[in-house]
């Protein structure tokens, strides 16, 4: 049964996205992005604008999953990289800014990218035009905030380094890496063709 009274859309404005920017000074558009929010069942619908906000390409705020959620996103306009990082377990749990494994993937209209469980996720629009993708994450709309920033979702460790382990620059007119260098230990990467990202869903 389909759900109508839910509350579907949210957007990620430029006041929010400010915490990870590689420069929260720039200047950038109102709303960097824009959800529509149906959950596992209906998808979600992500739409990026394109450019870029203190020659860093406009990106999702990012985040990692609390529990054992895992999902994946189609590509359904544009091209972007996402950037995928797994941080180091300590005693008390993982190391927010020790990053043990990280994948900058370049993907395009057409591919599908997975996103295991307790591996960090974003993506950024280094196109022209839109980007645009469906996602599975589960959406419960019992919560309170749940369309714009929902509880499965753990943003907290990301604002609190200033985004990711790396930025993606537009330089030359071509997307490249910036570290981030709030992170005490990340390996050193480069940008890789999506047939060549090693995590699959399982089975
Ligand atoms: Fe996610």
């Amino acid at each position: 049964m389909i759900d109508h009274s839910a509350r579907h859309y949210a957007a990620r404005t430029h006041e929010k996205m400010r915490e990870v920017l590689m420069d929260p000074a720039a200047p950038g558009p109102a709303v960097h992005y824009h959800m529509t929010r149906g959950g596992s069942a209906q998808r979600n619908v992500t739409c990026w604008e394109p450019g870029t906000v203190g020659g860093e390409y406009i990106k999702t705020y990012g985040h990692y999953h609390v529990g054992d959620l895992d999902e994946t996103y189609w590509i359904l306009l544009g091209e972007g990289v996402a950037i995928i990082q797994k941080r180091a377990e300590g005693p008390d749990g993982p190391i927010d800014d020790e990053i043990d494994g990280i994948y900058a993937v370049h993907v395009k209209a057409g591919d599908a990218i997975y996103m295991p469980c307790g591996w960090g996720h974003l993506v950024v629009n280094t196109s022209a035009t839109y980007l645009v993708t469906a996602d599975d994450s589960p959406v419960d709309f019992g919560e309170k905030d749940a369309v714009s920033l929902p509880g499965h979702a753990d943003y907290e460790p990301v604002r609190k380094m200033g985004g990711f382990a790396y930025f993606v620059a537009e330089r030359d007119g071509r997307p490249a890496l910036v570290r981030n260098p709030r992170y005490r230990k990340v390996p050193e990467i480069g940008i890789i063709e999506a047939r060549d990202y090693p995590l699959k869903r399982p089975g």
